[in-house]
Parts: C-alpha cells; structure tokens; sequence
C-alpha cells in the first residue's frame, strides 16, 4: 500500500493508494486517475484500483479537481472518494474518455463532496482526449459505468452536471443521489445529457429525464449501491 502525502498527482496503473490528509492546488487537473493510452494502455493492460482518496482540499483553476482519464485504456476501477473539499476550479469531478481508448472506469463511489465556486459540477465526456499515434483502434469502444455520487453540497455552481456518452458505448448505471447545487446564475443550464443513462433521488437541481430512470434494473442497482457504504466498498 503506498501513502502519499505530498504535492501531486497523476497515479498511474496503481494497485491499492491511499491519498489523504491533503490539499493540492494547481493550474490543471489537481488529481488525475489514469492508466494508458490506446493501444499502449490496452496491450499493458494494467488498471489503475483500489483507490482511496479523503479529506482533501483540490483546487484547479483551468482544470479538473479531480480527473479520471482521458488515459484510461488499462481500466480504472475501485475508487472511494469521501470527504473531499472542492474549490475554484473549472471543473469539480471529470470522467474522460474517447473512442479508441477501450478500457473501463467503473465501480466509482464518490461521497461527502463540498463544492463551491466551480464552473461545471460533475462531468463525464466520451469525446475527450487526442490519440498517441494513428495505430489506435476506432473500434477500442472504452466502458463507463457504475459511478455513484452521493451527498454532495455545492454553491455558485454553473453547470452541475454534463454527461455526454459515446453512442456506440452509452455511459450507463450513473448513480445520484442526495446532491444539492445553487447555481449562478440561477437560470444557467444545470443539466445536459446524452447517450447516459442512471438513477437519481434527491438531486436538485432536477437531473435529465436519462438519469431518472425509474427501470427497475437501473434504480435496484443504483438503491444496492447506495446504502453499502462506501468503506465496504473500497479495499483498503
Ligand atoms: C463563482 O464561481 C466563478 C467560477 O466558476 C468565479 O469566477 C466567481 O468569482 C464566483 N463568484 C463568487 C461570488 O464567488
Ligand atoms: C445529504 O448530504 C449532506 C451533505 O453531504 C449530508 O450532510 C446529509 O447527512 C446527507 N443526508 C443523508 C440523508 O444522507
Ligand atoms: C448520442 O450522441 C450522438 C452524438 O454524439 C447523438 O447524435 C445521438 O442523438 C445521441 N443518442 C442519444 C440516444 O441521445
Ligand atoms: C435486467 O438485468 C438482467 C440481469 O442483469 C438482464 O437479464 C435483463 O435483460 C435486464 N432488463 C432490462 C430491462 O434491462
């Protein structure tokens, strides 16, 4: 098990972290989970899990808080987040992805987030990232789901929440639950979604209809997923 406790951070085909007690500011993403790029990543193949990351301050003023991917292609799984401050940044919490990576981010339980003063909330893109070389395989189709967020508090949010999934690969399984953001300004878009698909209770703003799905499957999973808690889950 490896404890960091310093400036960083980009953890990098990782088994079992642990970064706590903390605070990182920086111009780019403050914390980025990755573990490969196309073609490299995926022949590698080694994922980035078991994750635990609490009681930080992140702060990135053009980039993300917390980041996972674009480079993800030996997969990223197994990641606990709690008690995490978030501030001042473009974005708060960013999945990204691309066709061409393969790879999977999943299982992702993210809770007891304080957010203020970000542009975008929560975002997860399949249309991000640029290709090491042209070897990559357009085909590589990357696979996010199972990501839960919970008990979240956020002011002068602009966005709260942008999940954009790759048609050929929706994202699916995006679990919300007990989230509360005031935006500013108070008419901007709080939500924009396609190819997703999730459950959702007690958010406001109100989520997209794709992520109040009331199928059974989606919201058992998703009820499952939020009462373990979260320390159940992670490994460490
Ligand atoms: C609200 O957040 C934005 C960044 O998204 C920042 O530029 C602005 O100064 C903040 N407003 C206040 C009143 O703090
Ligand atoms: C909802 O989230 C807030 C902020 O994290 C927390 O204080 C509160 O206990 C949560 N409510 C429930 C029912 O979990
Ligand atoms: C999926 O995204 C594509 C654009 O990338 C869009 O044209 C299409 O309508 C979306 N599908 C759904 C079901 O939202
Ligand atoms: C629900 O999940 C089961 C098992 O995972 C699957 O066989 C079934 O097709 C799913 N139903 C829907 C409506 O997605």
């Amino acid at each position: 098990m490896v404890f960091i406790s310093l400036l960083i951070l980009i953890n990098n085909s990782s088994d079992s972290t642990c970064i706590e007690d903390c605070s990182i500011a920086m111009g780019h993403d403050a914390i980025a989970l990755k573990s490969g790029w196309d073609e490299y990543g995926i022949a590698y193949g080694r994922p980035t899990t078991n994750v635990h990351i609490r009681r930080v301050n992140l702060q990135s003023s053009s980039g993300s808080s917390l980041a996972f991917g674009s480079e993800m292609s030996g997969g990223i799984s197994n990641v606990c987040v709690e008690q995490v401050h978030l501030y001042n940044s473009f974005s708060g919490i960013e999945f990204r992805t691309t066709k061409g990576r393969g790879g999977y981010i999943q299982e992702i339980i993210i809770s007891d987030v304080a957010m203020e003063n970000i542009h975008t909330a929560f975002s997860a893109t399949g249309q991000i990232g640029s290709h090491p070389d042209d070897h990559f395989d357009p085909n590589a189709l990357p696979v996010l789901d199972h990501i839960t967020l919970q008990n979240v508090i956020g002011t002068n949010i602009t966005i709260a929440g942008s999940f954009t999934g790759i048609q050929e690969s929706p994202f699916t399984s995006i679990c919300l639950s007990n989230i509360s953001l005031s935006t500013t300004p108070p008419a901007s878009i709080s939500w924009v979604c396609s190819n997703v698909s999730g459950f959702s209770q007690w958010v406001f703003p109100e989520p997209c209809p794709s992520l109040e799905s009331s199928l059974l499957n989606s919201s058992s999973t998703c009820l499952s997923r939020l009462n373990s808690s979260p320390t159940q889950t992670a490994v460490l």
